[in-house]
């Protein structure tokens, strides 16, 4: 069984500035992790057979195709992979959501797997969303780079890691670190590499 490695794209500009939703370039700093990224991939650090065959799996947003860009390997581009559509709040920080949609803000605090953003999406339907893609995933004959989002990574390492659903929307994935998943007979073993930038 190849290993997985999954990432969420470099810091981008709605990051920097706390906005969730959109389609925003990356922010200096994550145009940094881009480099670092490709600079641990073809260093020996990185299991030299893995680079050979590796591919790299994006989102169809700018951030993800971005980070890919600095790596100098084949990339596909999945929209099943986009970040979780959040519908009347694209373009807010939370702040505002609090603020401006107080019940809608109360009922994602009491059950954010499956509260769906209005004219958005809901965790599970996210977790349904990237199944084609964990099909594919589990064909692949070599080892794959998945640049992604947050909610979309959390979605994915509780699939392989076999973590309990109600943990999707709370799993911890920082921006600029590396995980490299290697499939056991039950769930898999999580490399975690902080990259530093
Ligand atoms: O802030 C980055 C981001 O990817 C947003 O675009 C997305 O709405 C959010 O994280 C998902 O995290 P959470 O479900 O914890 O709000």
């Amino acid at each position: 069984k190849c290993p997985i490695y999954i990432t969420r794209h470099g810091e981008s500009m709605h990051n920097l500035r706390g906005l969730i939703g959109g389609d925003s370039d990356l922010s200096p700093n994550g145009r940094a992790y881009g480099q670092a990224l490709a600079d641990f991939i073809h260093s020996e650090q990185f299991h030299e057979d893995d680079v050979d065959e590796l591919t790299v799996w994006t989102s169809t947003l700018r951030r993800t195709i971005e980070t890919a860009s600095y790596l100098n390997i084949p990339t596909v581009q999945w929209r099943a992979l986009i970040e979780i559509q959040v519908g009347i709040c694209e373009d807010m920080t939370y702040a505002d959501i609090e603020e401006r949609y107080p019940a809608e803000w109360a009922a994602r605090k009491r059950d954010k797997l499956r509260y769906r953003y209005p004219q958005g999406e809901s965790y599970m339907d996210v977790v349904q969303r990237v199944e084609p893609v964990i099909f594919e995933l589990e064909r692949m004959q070599a080892p794959v780079l998945l640049i992604v989002h947050r909610a979309v990574a959390r979605c994915l390492l509780s699939y392989f890691a076999d973590y309990d659903q109600h943990d999707i929307p709370h799993l911890e994935v920082p921006l600029h670190t590396l995980l490299k998943l290697e499939p056991k007979a039950y769930g898999c073993d999580i490399k975690t590499h902080k990259l530093d930038i």
